[in-house]
Order: structure tokens, then C-alpha cells, then sequence
């Protein structure tokens, strides 16, 4: 049976780029070809109304979107993700319920984290969650970036330190910075790569970042549960970092 990876944006705070990543993965993977669900976790249905205003200008999204909350995020995923070649959730922000379901299911949790004070205290309780989804779902990969970060400074490398320290938290250690692009696109309905004039650093950015991420899940839709047990994509990313 067809059984697509399941991928994720999730953080405990809001505010931190969870819809933006979301909603360009899902327009990546819909422009490579693939049949995409995106499921909106989140009650404010930015990810819906974003795929509203997308159809009404494109008058097509390219891909599928629906909303789910709490617990029938696990259960309706179970089934979805037979239906589909690659499904990408946005996990709402203040419902832990959604995001504790999400865990138990999903393949990769994807965590922007702003290069900020109180998101670094937030990634705390957020480590616990993983560690406990962790327990249920072995195979669960968490991928940490810094989103919305600037350019330069000091911030990005003390951020990197913070997220490096967390057990259950891997780093990619690529941010995205904060580009007006991101925003102009989303308000167009659009992802940064289809955005006219378009950003070519936050398209390098952005590439770089969704190409290891379906680098990750491309790998797991071919190969056996079993295999990836023993010689997955993780213990071939430890080595390619080492
Ligand atoms: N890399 C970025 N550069 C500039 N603006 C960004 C970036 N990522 C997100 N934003 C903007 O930040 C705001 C919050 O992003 P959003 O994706 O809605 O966060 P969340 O879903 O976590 O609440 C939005 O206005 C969005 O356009
Ligand atoms: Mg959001």
C-alpha cells in the first residue's frame, strides 16, 4: 500500500514561521510533481485561508487542503497518508493536544525557531514533548532551524548553540533570514519561489532547506519499515555529517 512520509511544522510558539514553511513545502513538493495534502492544525486556518486566496488567484492551488485538530490529526493522518504522495502539516501553535497527536504519527517534525530570548526558554518544555513522542514513535526525526533570523550576528550562533543542547532536536544549520519576500509572496498567495520579483537568496535559502528535508522523506517512502530501523536515513545523515 502506497504510504506517503508525513512532515510536519510545529512549535510550541507562534508567530515563528510554522504557516510560511508549511505552506511553501507543500507548493515545492505540489511543483515537483507530486499529489500534496496539507493539513491545517491550526484553529486560526491560516494555512485554509491561505490555499483560499491561491485558488481565487492561480484559480488552483496544486495541492489539497483540509483542516484537522487534536486527536483526529492522528487518526485521519493514519488514513490520508494512503491517499496521497506527501502530506505536510501545519501543527497549530498553543494546542499542545494537536501537536502531542501530530508527534505520534508524523515522520519529521520541522521546528523554526525564531533567534530570540523567550522562543530559546519555549524550546524546553517543546524537547520534553519530543522526547515523550519520542517513546511512541521511535522513528521520529526533528529538524530544528532558525527562521526569520538576521542576516548576520551574534544571535544566530548563540541560537545554534541553545537548539544543539536539546536531546531530541537536530540543527540545520542554514537559517532562513528574515526576508520581506516571505511576505509578499504569502500576501500574493504564492510561494517565494513562484514570487515575481523573485528573492534569490530566500529562494537559495529556502531550497537549500526543502531539499534536505525530502532528501530525508523521499528516502523513507521507498524503503521497509524494518530496513530503516536498522541502517535508515538517519545513521546516512550521521555519516554524511561526519
Ligand atoms: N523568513 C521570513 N522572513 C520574513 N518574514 C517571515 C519569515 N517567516 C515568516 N515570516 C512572517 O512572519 C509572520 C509569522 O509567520 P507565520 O508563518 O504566520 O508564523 P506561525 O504560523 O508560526 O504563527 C508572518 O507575517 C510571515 O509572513
Ligand atoms: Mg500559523
Amino acid at each position: 500500500m502506497k504510504r506517503a512520509s508525513i512532515l510536519a511544522v510545529g512549535n510550541v510558539k507562534g508567530g515563528v514561521g510554522k504557516t510560511t514553511l508549511a505552506v511553501n513545502l507543500a507548493i515545492w513538493q505540489s511543483l515537483h510533481g507530486k499529489d500534496v495534502l496539507l493539513v491545517d492544525g491550526d484553529e486560526q486556518g491560516t494555512a485554509r485561508a491561505f490555499t483560499q486566496l491561491r485558488a481565487d488567484i492561480l484559480g488552483a492551488p496544486g495541492y489539497t487542503a483540509v483542516s484537522l485538530q487534536g486527536a483526529e490529526i492522528r487518526t485521519q493522518l493514519r488514513m490520508l497518508r494512503t491517499k496521497y504522495q506527501s502530506v505536510i502539516v501545519d501543527v497549530g501553535g498553543r494546542d499542545t493536544a494537536s501537536l502531542r497527536a501530530a508527534l505520534t504519527v508524523v515522520d519529521m517534525l520541522i521546528v523554526p525557531v525564531l533567534p530570540a530570548t523567550f522562543d530559546m526558554w519555549s524550546l524546553k518544555p517543546l524537547d520534553d514533548l519530543i522526547q515523550e513522542a519520542k517513546e511512541i514513535n521511535s522513528d521520529l526525526r526533528v529538524l530544528a532551524l532558525l527562521n526569520a533570523a538576521d542576516a548576520q550576528g551574534r544571535d544566530n550562533a548563540e541560537a545554534a548553540m541553545i537548539i544543539g543542547e536539546k536531546a531530541g532536536l537536530e540543527y540545520f544549520p542554514h537559517p532562513i533570514i528574515r526576508r520581506k519576500a516571505f511576505r509578499n509572496a504569502a500576501a500574493a498567495g504564492l510561494s517565494v519561489l513562484e514570487y515575481r520579483p523573485s528573492d534569490e537568496k530566500a529562494i537559495s535559502e529556502f531550497t537549500l532547506f526543502a531539499d534536505r528535508v525530502f532528501r530525508y522523506t523521499g528516502d523513507i517512502a521507498s524503503i521497509s519499515h524494518a530496513h530503516r530501523k536498522e541502517s535508515g536515513p538517519k545513521d546516512k545523515e550521521q555519516r554524511q555529517a561526519s
